[in-house]
């Protein structure tokens, strides 16, 4: 087993000036050819802690040509060897933990304690995860004539192109990177503007096992580096998380070239809370759903939920009060429940939307917890929890993605009226419904327009469960043998004849 030849750095601060200015490409950090850079802001403090390299064209073709040259000999080795290295690189990761959820927090505002180490620690399990399914790239034999065998097999697809948000950078690069290399291809990562550092930092820790050129890393913006990414001749597959409008943009790019995508879009996740519900659990779901813990900034945040008439006003008042309980602060600080809005545009586009509601006839907006206090973080992007009532569900707040510590509680009386309401929306990434009725939650699950349905509980997807939404949600899954077989490989079918 190898142990990381990489000093561990637990002082985000440092790291972050360690990492400025590099780019991953063929096993080596190299600085982007033009040597141009942009600032990776710490979001509770405004303080710009790196200079992350902007990648052009250029280094996007050195990258690419990078990986494609390293492809041909990841794809020879057996899946079983692949997904070795890959868990051996899991294991790094495993000892690099604590650095990098220091590292997500300096440069996301999420707090350390609920959500980065929370991140750090799921990432490197997908690895393991993945790094465990080599040996299950398997084929099918197909019965055809007698004198003939028939069978398929999975191939690599080749270079994949790997575009990612801020939101949760290591988890869901990690749901890209893990089954695609695994697979046989070898990865371009495009990290997100706001969040370059900790990916980097994970991809250089994962060379350390990984041959040069499998896994390469690129920082810079969507036009320039993102886009020569997804257009480039050799890149043969792309796989993005993100908004909506760019996922269409991607789309169509992709069209040209006819290669497959996965995206991994947007959600207004409902909710529906039955009169018969354990009210506690609900408001515990609430909690986990919405994501407060991360400033509502998920994509199947529960933000549109529809609760019974009879029970509404209790499930506010404990969801209000859950709220105020958690610690709005510095993101490092072990005492922080919350931490911060990831960057300006995003502090603006939340506040927008509070305004709307607030500007609602009939709306009440319950602001929770507290702003922090400490002069250090006056200029810290914090916005506190909103639990919106009496909002109707044509509203924008209950129609658009907010990606912000904004819900929407609405009553209902009739059970086919709530889900019809929360069915009426353009997306359909994930939905969930309380009750103790057996043959409500059955109807539900079958009725709700969603790629992840829950009934009592709001977790997160495991590794071993295909995620994805539909509606405007997105194509294709993410997670699971099948999602790393139907996306990252193509079959082949095979003849034998033999009269
Ligand atoms: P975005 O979709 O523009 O950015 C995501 C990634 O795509 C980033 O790496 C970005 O650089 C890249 N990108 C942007 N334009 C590109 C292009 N033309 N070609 C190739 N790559 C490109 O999302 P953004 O601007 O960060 O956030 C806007 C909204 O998107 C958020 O308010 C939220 O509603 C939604 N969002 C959803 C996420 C999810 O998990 N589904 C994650 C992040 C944002
Ligand atoms: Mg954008």
């Amino acid at each position: 087993m190898t142990a990381s030849t990489l000093t561990l750095t637990l002082d985000p601060k440092a790291l972050a000036r360690e990492l400025s200015g590099l780019l991953l490409i063929d096993g080596k950090m190299v600085p982007a050819a033009s040597g141009a850079t942009f600032p990776v802001v710490n979001p509770a403090t405004g303080e710009v802690v790196a200079q992350a390299a902007a990648a052009d064209v250029g280094d996007v073709n050195r990258a690419v040509e990078a990986a494609a040259k390293a492809q041909k000999d990841w794809a020879k080795l057996l899946g079983r060897e692949r997904g070795r290295l890959v868990q051996e690189g899991g294991r790094l990761l495993i000892e690099h933990q604590e650095e990098l959820a220091k590292l997500v927090a300096l440069e996301t505002g999420k707090a350390l304690r609920t959500e980065s180490r929370v991140e750090a620690s799921v990432f490197a399990d997908v690895f393991m995860f993945f790094g465990g399914l080599g040996s299950e790239l398997k084929g099918e034999s197909v019965p055809f004539k007698t004198d003939s065998i028939t069978f398929t097999q999975r191939e690599p697809i080749g270079v994949v192109g790997a575009i990612i948000p801020w939101n949760v950078p290591l988890l869901l690069m990690a749901l890209k990177i893990a089954p695609a290399m695994v697979a046989g291809n070898s990865v371009v990562v495009k990290s997100a503007e706001e969040a370059p550092l900790a990916v980097l930092r994970a991809i250089q820790i994962l060379n350390q096992v990984l041959p040069p050129g499998v896994l390469n890393m690129l920082s810079g913006d969507g036009p320039s580096t993102g886009a020569p990414l997804v257009t480039h001749p050799k890149v043969k597959k792309v796989t993005f998380t993100g908004s909506v409008e760019t996922g269409k943009i991607i789309y169509r790019a992709a069209a040209e070239k006819l290669i497959p995508v996965t995206l991994e879009l947007g959600g207004k996740s409902p909710m529906i809370v039955m009169a018969d519900a354990d009210i506690d659990r609900a408001v515990g779901g609430a909690i986990t759903g919405m994501r407060f813990t991360r400033q509502g900034q998920s994509c199947t945040a529960a933000s549109r939920i529809f609760v019974h008439a009879q029970v509404i006003d209790e499930f506010v008042t404990k969801l209000k009060a859950k709220v105020d309980a958690m610690v709005m602060g510095d993101p490092l600080d072990e005492a922080t429940d919350i931490g911060t809005i990831i960057s300006v545009e995003q502090f603006d586009k939340v506040r927008r939307y509070i305004a709307i509601g607030e500007a609602t006839p009939g709306a009440t907006a319950l602001a929770c917890s507290a702003m922090p206090k400490e002069a250090s973080l006056a200029k810290g992007l914090f916005i506190r929890p909103v639990i919106f009532t009496g909002l109707t569900s044509d509203s924008p707040i209950c129609r658009e993605e907010i990606f912000g510590p904004v819900t929407a509680v609405m009553a209902f009386t009739d059970y086919e009226d709530a889900l019809a309401q929360a069915n009426d929306s353009d997306y359909g990434l994930a939905a969930t419904i309380w009750t103790r009725d057996l043959k409500t939650a059955l109807d539900a699950t079958q009725r709700l327009e969603a790629g992840l349905v829950q009934v009592n509980q709001n977790l997160v997807v495991q590794s071993n469960m295909s995620y994805g939404g539909i509606k405007q949600s997105g194509l294709g899954k993410e997670a699971s043998l099948e999602s790393m077989l139907e996306h990252f490989t193509h079959k082949k079918t095979i003849i034998l004849n033999m009269s």
